[in-house]
């Protein structure tokens, strides 16, 4: 039964916790009289484990993997389709940055589930449970919609969409059997949601639309 309007003031409104309480807790005295060589701000965000980045030859997924390593992770392997000699100089330069840190990388197709489970599961066995999966896998092609070639739509949404629910469901099948939980980030982009004329990319902000949505879905649906 619907409640008076009037009632509404005194509702109790059901609560959100969005992390553990613990990490919540004010900390004054480790932010105020931290040692010089302690960083209170950098261990909130320390991740831990192994990390996989699919893209992670390409600018951002380069640049992601970095940061996860400056914020302490030691095992990441990198899936991406070119070849190992295209991606050594990003690997060799993050090898040497963080000598400590073990970095593999796996040629792959992101659209071909065999060759991403396969992958996947060769990560577990050599490096451990994974934690931590980012996609950065992306296509775009620029073609007026009127010319664009079906052929562009469908290696976008190959690439785009059925690629990162590729490397999700993987990564989700053993994080299910090594019951260690973990993280999976879905890079989209801004033109999932804006038209960013005049760039002539119908098939690129489609598909980024779906990923937003897939992401939204396996949250739900995974997450609970
Ligand atoms: N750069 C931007 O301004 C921007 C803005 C918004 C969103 N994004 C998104 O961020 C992600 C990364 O962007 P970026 O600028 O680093 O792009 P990038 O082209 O530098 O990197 C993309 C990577 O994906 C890899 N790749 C392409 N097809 C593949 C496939 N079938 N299998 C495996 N790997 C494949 C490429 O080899 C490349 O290393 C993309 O998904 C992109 O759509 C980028």
């Amino acid at each position: 039964m619907a409640e008076a309007r009037s009632d509404l003031t005194s509702r109790v409104l059901p609560a959100t916790t969005l992390c553990f309480a613990s990490s919540l807790a004010p900390r004054p005295l480790e932010l105020h009289n931290h040692h010089a060589n302690s960083n209170p701000p950098i261990e909130c965000f320390r991740v831990s484990g192994v990390g996989i980045i699919a893209g992670g030859a390409g600018d951002l997924g380069a640049a992601f993997s970095r940061a996860l390593f400056e914020h302490g992770l030691q095992n990441l392997t990198i899936l991406d389709a070119p070849s190992e000699e295209t991606a050594e100089p990003i690997i060799s330069r993050l090898s040497s940055d963080f000598p400590l840190a073990k970095i593999t990388f796996t040629r792959v197709d992101v659209a071909d589930s065999g060759a991403v489970e396969k992958a996947v599961d060769a990560v577990v066995q050599t490096l451990g449970p994974i934690t931590i999966l980012a996609n950065f896998v992306g296509v775009v092609c620029c073609e007026h919609a009127v010319q664009h070639s079906l052929h562009s739509w469908r290696r976008a949404f190959e690439t785009n969409n059925t690629g990162s629910f590729a490397v999700a469901q993987a990564v989700a099948r053993t994080v299910v059997t090594t019951k260690k939980g973990g993280s999976i980030i879905l890079v989209a982009s801004i033109s999932g949601t804006r038209v960013n004329f005049p760039n002539h990319q119908v098939e690129y902000n489609a598909s980024k639309a779906a990923v937003i949505m897939m992401k939204s879905y396996l949250a739900v649906g995974w997450g609970a």
